[in-house]
């Protein structure tokens, strides 16, 4: 029996696939552990999307890597999405000791049973897995992440990940409802549904605004969410079904990635500025309170000052409540990895300053707009800051302090908002709906 400790970085996918590692651990007679003194193996889940997310983790490792020095037996492998991209060239590191790519989770048992014997590599791509009749074990008790497809098929220029997590593919519905109601009976209360693009979910004759209905009929469960959608892909039924769904929630993570033609076109996101635009305006006519957040890249190869000032004028138009700002990193075996007019490194970083900025002054306004609303918040956890406070989120995906203790957890209680700091909104509870 030995015990497994899992430190996760990356998306949400990420996140929901190291709660399946743990589940395929746990059926096994192995153990998942979360104090990391205690491991006998130390597993990475690792994200390649920009180079700084693969230095951090290689920094860890050189780190965890020295308790070998009094834990001869300790052993440390990589998985997920660097894995993949990186494959054997990883056991050139003699830190690491075995190597699984993200179809390949099903042999981690046997890789842990024969750890002793020598380095193991396992990296297949495997378009077709979906771990079928495979559950997670997962780490709260409040919100169940709940992956609806796996890969990706849009090949942005840019973009890693249809290399690293293969071909789409969805689950089966039934297995996916299965999971949702499941975890309602537990007791999550708030479901997030999980694919690189949720839109283009398949099986059978359900897309994906038939699977959202599917699961707003589960009785057990109080909020829907999903990450993420892609611009190209939101249709007007789709935006229809969320408005007509009481449990799934005002809020979107629509990447826009760029306010230009020319780069988004570069960037093979098969959407113009202007259709964005649109988009935005029909999700506000059609849910007044939606929260729209995104994703943009500063410095793609090629990107002038003026298509830069497009990208900007196109957020102080659109106001989100959110910009996740990303200065672009170039990415081995990508398009736009090739192009020529690669942006220098401090254009890259004086342009993603200036969206920083902008953003920051957005999101305080938008924040500042719901002093005086009642807002209903799933209550998480005591606040960080203080013991006699609680902390958790809105609706539309805004985390909100106010005074309580830790009975509230797990439920929902009506908020007054009283003040908004940076991203955090602050209130009190009241008992008028
Ligand atoms: N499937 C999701 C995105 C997953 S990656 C979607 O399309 O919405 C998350 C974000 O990382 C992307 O939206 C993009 O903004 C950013 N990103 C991806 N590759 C990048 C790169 N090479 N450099 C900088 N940012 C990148
Ligand atoms: Fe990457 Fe584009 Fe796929 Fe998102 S949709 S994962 S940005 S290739
Ligand atoms: Fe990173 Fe892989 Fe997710 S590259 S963003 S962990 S799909």
């Amino acid at each position: 029996m030995k015990k497994i400790f899992i430190e996760t970085y990356g998306c949400q996918m990420n996140v929901a696939d190291s709660e399946l590692v743990a589940g395929i651990i746990t059926d096994t007679n192995h153990q998942i552990t979360d104090d990391i003194n205690s491991a006998d193996v130390i597993i990475f889940n690792t994200c390649s999307v920009r180079q700084h997310a693969e230095d951090r983790v290689l920094g860890r490792i050189a780190n965890e890597s020295s308790r070998k020095k009094n834990k001869p037996g300790l052993k440390i492998g990589v998985i997920g999405c660097m894995a993949q991209r990186l494959g054997e060239t990883l056991l050139n590191n003699k830190a690491i000791d075995f190597v699984v790519g993200v179809d390949q989770y099903s042999t981690l048992p046997d890789i842990i049973d024969n750890l002793d014997e020598h380095d193991h590599y396992f990296t297949e791509v495997n378009n077709s897995e979906i771990y079928e009749g495979l559950y997670p074990i997962r780490q709260n008790q409040l919100n169940a992440f709940v992956t609806i497809m796996r890969g990706c098929n849009n090949f942005c220029s840019y973009c890693i990940v249809p290399y690293t997590r293969g071909r789409e593919r969805s689950r089966p519905l039934p297995e996916i409802i299965r999971e949702i109601s499941d975890a309602g009976n537990k007791g999550f209360k708030d479901i997030t549904l999980l694919g690189q693009n949720v839109n283009s979910y398949k099986w059978q004759d359900y897309s994906f605004p038939e699977l959202l209905k599917e699961a707003n009929s589960i009785d057990s469960i109080r909020r829907i969410r999903f990450v993420t959608s892609h611009p190209k892909d939101l249709s007007d039924k789709l935006i229809d079904t969320m408005a007509s769904s009481d449990k799934v929630c005002e809020h979107i993570h629509l990447a826009m990635q760029s306010g230009d033609d020319d780069v988004l076109k570069r960037m093979n996101r098969g959407y113009s500025a202007e259709h964005y635009y649109n988009l935005t305006e029909k999700l506000r006519a059609e849910m007044p309170e939606i929260a729209i957040t995104t994703d943009i890249i500063a410095g793609f190869p090629g990107e002038t000052e003026n298509q830069f000032l497009n990208t900007y004028r196109y957020m102080e138009m659109i106001e989100f409540d959110y910009a996740f700002t990303f200065k672009y990193s170039p990415r081995t075996g990508t398009k736009a990895a090739d192009f020529i007019n690669q942006i220098p490194e401090e254009i890259r970083l004086e342009r993603l300053q200036r969206l920083i900025e902008l953003q920051e002054k957005i999101t305080l306004k938008k924040y500042q707009e719901q002093i005086g609303k009642i807002k209903e918040i799933y209550v998480e956890g005591i606040s960080k800051k203080s013991e006699d406070e609680v902390s958790g989120k809105s609706r539309d995906f805004k985390i909100t302090v106010f005074p309580g203790d830790k009975t509230l957890i797990g439920s929902f209680v009506k908020v007054k908002i009283t003040d908004a700091t940076g991203w955090t909104l602050r209130g009190e509870r009241t008992d008028i709906a």
